[in-house]
């Protein structure tokens, strides 16, 4: 199977960097970085057609001979690597969750190696989110419009508000013989000039106090309780997020790029300002990674300064 959009101007081959290795070439590993996290910020995907880290065959295997149904293993296998936790995963046999645990740990950890070569400018600031293991075939997932895969979005969490922080996350097609299959988009930029308005950015920008969940935060502060804060970006972008997937007109007329993904390739991009939508493909590895506004080499291209731009005002 072949990227059919291969010289699409949102996606970027990678071919000087080599897992175990890093940079060919005699590249200034500093500049080549740099150039990395400058097409990020870019909207643009960078693409690896052989795995750039290290990932056993032995783990790929054992991943994707965990068989759905049988109660086991749920839809989405998360890693949390702060903690060390597994979660998904419920099995009698002690043994298998303990593989399953280590393979992901070990995943989570060469990503994560990986990354800081090739986007050093972001490895000392970044926060690192959870990884996961997708086993099921999206195409066959029956899920409520707001949770659905196919549909074009850009990514927020309702758990993790980032406060203009980024979303990278880095992808691997662990199938051996199918590819997967995305659609994407106009990127952020253009989703921003063209919709954000209608989607209520304004109300959101102008929103004074913290309204009823702020007075809840403050109560629960006041007991002692550890509170998370959303600013009004995060809550736009958790809006926003929602308004594209049940705008079934955005969905039906937007203009589409297919992208494939062919068995074994890695693909890394910011998922909050890459419009996304998973239309086929089974068993992907990914690893996120919250980025900080400080850390960004382009600070004025992120989605936070470009919908303040928009807005006429701070929204962090
Ligand atoms: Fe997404």
């Amino acid at each position: 199977m072949q990227i059919m959009e291969m010289t699409h101007k949102c996606l970027v081959p990678v071919t000087d960097f080599r897992a175990g290795h890093g940079w060919e070439n005699g590249e200034d590993p500093q500049s080549r970085a740099r150039w990395c996290c400058q097409q990020l910020e870019e909207s643009r995907i960078l693409y690896f057609e052989e795995l750039p880290f290290e990932f056993s065959e032995d783990d790929r295997k054992f991943l994707i001979s965990q068989r759905l149904g049988d109660s086991r293993l749920h839809k989405n296998i998360s890693y949390r690597p702060k903690q060390d936790l597994l979660r998904g995963f419920a099995s009698q046999d002690a043994a298998t969750a303990d593989r399953l645990h280590e393979v992901m740990r070990r995943y989570s950890q060469n990503v994560i190696r990986f990354l800081s070569q090739l986007l050093a400018p972001y490895s000392s600031d970044w926060a690192v989110d959870y990884a996961s293991f997708r086993p099921e075939a999206e195409q066959s997932r029956n899920l409520p419009v707001r949770k659905r895969n196919d549909l074009l979005h850009v990514d927020a969490f309702p758990s993790r508000p980032t406060h203009g922080g980024r979303i990278l996350r880095c992808f691997t097609n662990v199938n051996p013989t199918e590819g997967r299959v995305w659609n994407t988009t106009d990127a952020f930029p253009e989703l921003a000039r063209d919709h954000a308005e209608q989607a209520g950015l304004n109300q959101f920008a102008t929103r004074s106090g913290p309204g009823v969940a702020g007075v809840f935060q403050s109560f629960g502060r006041a007991l002692g309780l550890k509170i998370k804060t959303y600013s009004a970006y995060d809550r736009f972008m958790l809006h926003f997020h929602d308004y594209m997937k049940e705008n079934s007109a955005f969905q039906q007329d937007c203009p589409k790029i297919k992208l494939e993904f062919p068995p074994g390739s890695t693909w890394i991009c910011f998922t909050d300002s890459v419009p996304h939508a998973v239309l086929y493909g089974q068993h992907a590895v990914e690893q996120t990674l919250i980025i900080p506004m400080s850390a960004l080499v382009t600070p004025e291209k992120s989605p936070l300064r470009i919908l303040e731009r928009q807005a006429g005002r701070a929204l962090a």
